[in-house]
């Protein structure tokens, strides 16, 4: 456990301790700024291999590594003293079996200073989940829409609409909950599947697109400040953060282009300097202009 400033940062028994109690309150952070912001407000902190699609403009998450995951996760916990922070063990990393999953998520947790890992996937990683949890790195579970399964899945719909699905999910969840995860991903699947796994496990279910039955939520921060071309329907879009940037770039840009920035508050004087007058061209197209 540490303890910044006279803050003790919440750990991952602490979340599952939740179990039944005040929803889970999760974000997505990638950087030292979103962490900042998001820090006092949420109960974990995920640096999500989404970091791919949404920072790097990646059509999928198969090409993050770890190298990268690991650099996004240290930034979160320098920016951050309150929230768990989880990092997620991107694709490639832990699926080949159990010591190669202790080799990434030890490398995470040691080069991050993070609270906990995540990974994807149900029966066939419940030996390497129970593998990590004994040798003391917690696990956070995720199951349903697993983003890293896109090429065998083939598209991001979502899943557990028919039995078949959702008796997989189902027998998913109860598989790495029982190896030891101290909370459960679930992503995209009809209430009915969320509503049976909440009620099913021991430890929150952490919602996302799979309706307020679970125990907690999280989101993609980038997705709810509206920072994202493209919002899934189980997005609620706190903010147009997007919007209110790309006017303050403009102005930016039409300040620069009149001359008017940087002014005289933004400029190193020196006594007995007097910046020369500086002549518009003529032809200096206008804001107006533009
Ligand atoms: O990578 C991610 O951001 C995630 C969340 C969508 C749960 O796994």
């Amino acid at each position: 456990m540490s303890v910044v400033g006279g803050v003790r940062r919440l750990t991952a028994p602490d979340i599952r301790a939740r179990k039944g109690g005040a929803p889970v309150v999760g974000l997505t952070a990638y950087h030292a700024p979103g962490a900042r912001l998001a820090d006092e407000h949420c109960d974990f902190l995920l640096v999500g291999d989404s970091l791919g699609m949404v920072l790097y403009g990646y059509d999928t998450t198969v090409p993050v590594t770890l190298d990268m995951m690991i650099a996004h996760g240290a930034a979160v916990v320098r920016a951050s003293r309150h929230a768990l922070v989880v990092v997620d063990l991107p694709f490639g990393s832990y699926e080949e079996g159990p010591q190669a999953a202790f080799r990434a998520a030890s490398r995470v947790m040691k080069e991050t200073g993070c609270g906990a890992v995540k990974l994807e996937g149900g029966c066939h990683m419940a030996a390497t989940v129970g593998y990590l949890v004994e040798r003391g790195i917690p696990v956070m579970g995720h199951v349903g829409l697993t983003p890293q399964s896109i090429n065998s899945f083939g598209s991001f719909r979502p899943r557990g609409r028919d039995d078949i699905e959702s008796e997989a999910i189902a027998a998913d969840g109860e598989a790495v909950v029982s190896a030891g995860a101290f909370a459960l991903v679930v992503e995209a699947v009809p209430v009915r599947v969320a509503a049976a796994l909440t009620r099913a496990m021991p430890v929150p279910t952490i919602g996302i697109g799979a309706s307020v039955v679970c125990d907690g939520q999280i989101l993609v921060a980038e997705d709810m400040l509206g920072l994202t071309p493209r919002v899934p329907k189980f997005v609620r879009r706190y903010a147009e953060v997007g919007a209110i940037a790309s006017d303050a770039v403009a102005r930016y840009a039409r300040d620069v282009r009149n001359r008017a920035f940087p002014g005289v508050e933004n400029t190193y004087a020196e006594p007995g300097f007097e910046a020369p007058e500086i002549d518009l061209p003529d032809d200096e197209p206008s804001a107006a202009a533009k």
